[in-house]
C-alpha cells in the first residue's frame, strides 16, 4: 500500500449521504401533498410518460417512474410508441396532452430515435407541464430566479446538499461538467444561494487545483473515478452525479461514480454510487409533477416568460447602483 493510500485510511470516515433515505422523505412529502389536494377536493395530479421505441435502459427507467407515481398517488398515463413513429405523430400526441386537463406533467423519455429532433420535441411540451424542466422557458426562469420547474437531478443534488450544509453563502463550489441538464442548472441554483461557482469542463486546465480549493465539488462529468483523493481538501462536501457502467475484474458490470469514493474519506460528506443522487431524480420528478399540478389547478402557472420585471431578485441589468451585485 502506498503512503498516500495509507494516509486516506487514517483520516476520519466521511459522512455517507444516504440518497435512498432522502428520496424516501421527498416521496413521503409528495404523497402528503397529493393527499392534501384530494382532501381539498382538487383533481389528482396526472403524469404522462412517453416512450418511443424499446431502448432497454429507457424501458427500465420508465417502469420505475410509473411504479413510483402509484406509490405517491399520482395517476400515470403511459404512451408507448413504436421506434418508427414519425416526428409529426409524436408532436401530435404532445399537442393533445398539452390540452388535456387531466395531465399536469409530460415526460418524453430520451434518447429518442435518431430520425426525431429531440430539441423540437422537448420544446413542444407546454412549459407548465414540463416536469423535466428542459424547456427554454423553464431554463430562462431558473437563470433569472423567477420560478418555473427545476430539472430533477439538479434539484435532487440541492436537496442532498441541504442535509449536510446549512448555508451555501460564500462557499466555493466547483461543478465538473457543463451539460444543459446537470452542470448548468446546478450552477444557477448555486448562484441563487449566493455561492461562488466555478463551472469546469473537458478543456479546463488545472482541474485538480481548482477542486482542491473547493468547499463543495459536484462531479457530473461522466468520467469514472475522475476525482481522486488528492483533489479534495479535508472537510469538503462531494456530490457524485456520475453513473458509469464498467466491467470489473470479475467480468461483471458495476456502476461506478465520477469520484474515487475510497480515496475521499477525508471529506466531510460524500454521496455513494449507487444510492446517492440516483434515487433523488425520480423522487424530484414526482415532486415536480405535484408542483406543476398545484400551479395549473390554482391558476398560477404560465406557459410564457411573462415575468414581472420590477420584481426580479437581481436588478443589476437595470440599475447602476447594483451593477456589481
Ligand atoms: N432519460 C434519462 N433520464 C431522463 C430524464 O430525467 N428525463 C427524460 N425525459 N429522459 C431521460
Amino acid at each position: 500500500m502506498s503512503a498516500a493510500q495509507l494516509k486516506y485510511r487514517e483520516e476520519p470516515m466521511a459522512e455517507i449521504i444516504d440518497g435512498r433515505a432522502v428520496a424516501k422523505q421527498v416521496e413521503a412529502e409528495t404523497k402528503a401533498q397529493v393527499d392534501a389536494m384530494i382532501a381539498a377536493g382538487k383533481p389528482r395530479p396526472g403524469l404522462a410518460v412517453i416512450l418511443v421505441g424499446n431502448d432497454p435502459a429507457s424501458e427500465v427507467y420508465v417502469g420505475r417512474k410509473i411504479k413510483k407515481c402509484a406509490e405517491v398517488g399520482i395517476r400515470s398515463f403511459e404512451h408507448r410508441m413504436p421506434a418508427d413513429t414519425s416526428e409529426p405523430e409524436l408532436l401530435a400526441l404532445i399537442a393533445t396532452l398539452n390540452e388535456d386537463p387531466e395531465i399536469h406533467g409530460i415526460l418524453c423519455q430520451v434518447p429518442l430515435p435518431k430520425h426525431i429532433d429531440t430539441g423540437l420535441v422537448l420544446r413542444a411540451i407546454a412549459p407548465s407541464k414540463d416536469v423535466d424542466g428542459f424547456h427554454p422557458v423553464n431554463v430562462g426562469r431558473l437563470s433569472t430566479g423567477t420560478g418555473g420547474i427545476i430539472p430533477c437531478t439538479p434539484l435532487g443534488v440541492m436537496k442532498l446538499l441541504d442535509t449536510v450544509i446549512d448555508d451555501l453563502t460564500g462557499l466555493d463550489v466547483v461543478v465538473i461538467g457543463k451539460s444543459n441538464i446537470v452542470g448548468k442548472p446546478i450552477a444557477m441554483l448555486m448562484l441563487e444561494r449566493e455561492a461562488t461557482v466555478t463551472v469546469t469542463h473537458i478543456h479546463t486546465e488545472k482541474l485538480a487545483d481548482l477542486c482542491r480549493q473547493a468547499d463543495v465539488i459536484i462531479a457530473a462529468a461522466g468520467a469514472p473515478r475522475l476525482v481522486r483523493g488528492y483533489w479534495v481538501k479535508p472537510g469538503a462536501v462531494i456530490i457524485d452525479v456520475g453513473i458509469n457502467r464498467m466491467k470489473g475484474e470479475d467480468g461483471k458490470t458495476h456502476i461506478v461514480g465520477d469520484v474515487a469514493f475510497d480515496e475521499v474519506q477525508h471529506a466531510k460528506a460524500v454521496t455513494p454510487v449507487p444510492g446517492g443522487v440516483g434515487p433523488m431524480t425520480i423522487a424530484c420528478l414526482l415532486a415536480n409533477t405535484v408542483q406543476a399540478a398545484r400551479e395549473q389547478i390554482d391558476g398560477t402557472s404560465s406557459d410564457g416568460f411573462d415575468i414581472d420585471w420590477d420584481d426580479l431578485p437581481d436588478r443589476s441589468m437595470f440599475t447602476s447602483e447594483s451593477a456589481g451585485a
